[in-house]
């Protein structure tokens, strides 16, 4: 049987390199009947896990995540066209390529797609930090869209 990647994972902070990303995911998925997954994972502020201080309140995280679906999942899915396609939405806390990882691995993918850049501004490196980490780790083929 040939490959037809049904369950789609992008991955997605916001970027317009991600929503880029999600774009072919979703061009793909209606391509193959597949569905896609999107998936933004919210860092908590620096120090939240800190040396100092009580950690961070259940309402504060929540606070954050609520944030994350807002002001990423929200734009992602307003700028694409997912016309005919069924696209869920997932937010996440904590580190971004490890919980990604992690949920690649609870629940298998066929795919995982993700931006070559996203929204860091250091423009030092070709590949950005969260795709390199994904493209050495996780358990499924990635597609790193420029
Ligand atoms: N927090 C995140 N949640 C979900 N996907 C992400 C997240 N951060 C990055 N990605 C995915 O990884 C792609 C590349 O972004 P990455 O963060 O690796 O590069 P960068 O922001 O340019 O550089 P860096 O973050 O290393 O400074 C994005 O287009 C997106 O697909
Ligand atoms: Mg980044």
């Amino acid at each position: 049987m040939s490959w037809k990647p049904q369950k789609i994972m992008a991955a997605v902070d916001g970027s317009p390199q991600s929503i880029h990303a999600a774009q072919r995911a979703v061009d793909l998925a209606r391509l193959t009947g597949g569905k896609v997954t999107l998936v933004t994972v919210v860092r908590p502020p620096e120090g939240w896990w800190g040396l100092e201080g009580a950690p961070p309140s259940p309402e504060a995280l929540a606070a954050a995540v609520a944030a994350g679906r807002r002001e990423v999942l929200d734009r992602v899915v307003a700028a694409i066209d997912a016309e005919g396609v069924e696209v869920d939405t997932v937010e996440e806390l904590g580190d971004p390529a490890g919980r990604i990882i992690a949920l690649c691995e609870e629940n298998p993918v066929d795919l995982l797609v993700v931006g070559r850049r996203g929204a860091g501004l250091v423009e030092r490196m070709m590949l950005g930090s969260v795709a390199d980490r994904l493209a050495h780790h996780a358990p499924c083929p990635v597609l790193i869209v420029p």
